[in-house]
């Protein structure tokens, strides 16, 4: 097979960072490997396949000569460098929020919507959805198809390194001042996230709901082809390190029993039934991270619904929900 001349925009970054190892532990066939930051990284080292590689600041021309390009960088330096990157001639796996809803750029999870690929000859983009709305569509998909989704009400226990690397420093440094018994610092949350929970993942919009909720609703009806798909999500920050969780109810068309459901998830590619209420086997942030799956537990029938059904998800929110759909995308995209 051959090999690929491959970019990451923002590899210092707690996604980059993800990326490279992901890359490494999948054996994607990279011939050559550019790390690109901001001018604050330029110079630092960091390792791939046991060599060392220099951190160099993203400019214009740096995608000349490349083919994938990965952008974990922020959305804002996404829509600054992706059709640059694009026009050098890289597809770009955008990680970041800033084309998912573009038309004309495909937003994929490789085991539920592979068929929207071709689109990103439109742009050469090929977005890659929200860390919290990867999980939701991977059980939405085989529901669907099995009983017909009508409805869905999502609640998320979102991890702190899914505001990047600041995030986890937050909650480290300030679990350790609290202990210690000096003043906390928020860098990257409005509110201490130490032994506490924040209803507020990105900015609040004129109804009162956030970013984070409403992209977890859109996103979904696109990759789901389910344009009027009703979703009403809550987006919540926990004092976690890594591990997105999401308590989710869903309204189906027809019947399925809490059984019949288990049989369908347990069949879907990239879950992991964790489901016996007898040994208190089910999902936990602790156990997912570190892993590829989507793990799925308190599988139970709704009774205050018409074929309602109620359960629990658990992410690596830095692999399936950020850098590992990232490289299955691109698996997908050199496959073709
Ligand atoms: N964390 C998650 O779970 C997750 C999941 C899905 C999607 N995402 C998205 O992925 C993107 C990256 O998130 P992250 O969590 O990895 O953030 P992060 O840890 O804060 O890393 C940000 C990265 O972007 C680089 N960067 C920042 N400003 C830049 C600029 N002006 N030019 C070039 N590079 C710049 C940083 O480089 P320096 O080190 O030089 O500052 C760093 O490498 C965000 O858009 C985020 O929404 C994150």
């Amino acid at each position: 097979m051959r090999s690929f001349k491959v970019v990451i925009l923002g590899a210092t970054g707690a996604v980059g960072a993800e990326v490279v190892r992901v890359l490494e532990q999948r054996d994607f066939p990279v011939s050559d490997l550019r790390l690109l930051a901001s001018p604050r990284s330029a110079g630092r080292i960091l390792n791939f396949r046991g060599s060392p590689l220099p951190v160099e600041a993203v400019r214009p021309e740096a995608f000349a000569g490349f083919e994938i390009a990965f952008f974990a960088a922020g959305g804002s330096v996404s829509l600054e460098y992706a059709p640059k990157a694009a026009g050098a001639g890289c597809v770009v796996i955008d990680k970041t929020s800033a084309y998912r809803e573009d038309p004309d750029v495909p937003l994929i999870v490789p085991e539920v919507n592979p068929h929207h690929l071709p689109v990103y000859r439109m742009k050469g983009i090929i977005s890659s959805p929200n860390c919290s709305t990867i999980p939701l569509v991977m059980v939405l998909k085989p529901l669907h198809e099995a009983a017909g989704i009508k409805r869905v009400v999502v609640s998320t226990y979102q991890s702190v390194s899914g505001a990047g690397a600041g995030g986890m420093q937050d909650l480290e440094g300030q679990t350790g001042a609290i202990r210690e018994g000096r003043p906390i610092q928020k860098r990257k949350f409005t509110h201490q996230i130490a032994f506490n929970v924040i209803p507020h993942i990105d900015s609040f919009l004129a109804d009162g709901s956030t970013k984070e909720e409403a992209k977890m609703a859109n996103e979904s009806r696109k990759i789901l082809d389910l344009p009027g798909l009703p979703v009403s999500a809550t987006t919540v920050r926990v004092p976690v390190f890594v591990g997105h969780s999401e308590s989710v109810n869903i309204e189906l068309e027809r019947p399925l029993t809490a059984g019949a459901a288990r049989e369908v998830l347990s069949r879907a590619p990239g879950l992991r039934i964790i489901d016996d209420p007898s040994r208190a086997a089910y999902p936990m942030p602790i156990d997912c991270a570190g892993t590829d799956e989507t793990f799925v537990g308190r599988v139970r029938e709704d009774p205050s619904v018409a074929h309602g059904l109620n359960m629990w998800l658990c992410c690596d929110n830095l692999r399936k929900g950020a850098a590992l759909n990232a490289v299955q995308i691109a698996e997908l995209f050199i496959g073709q």
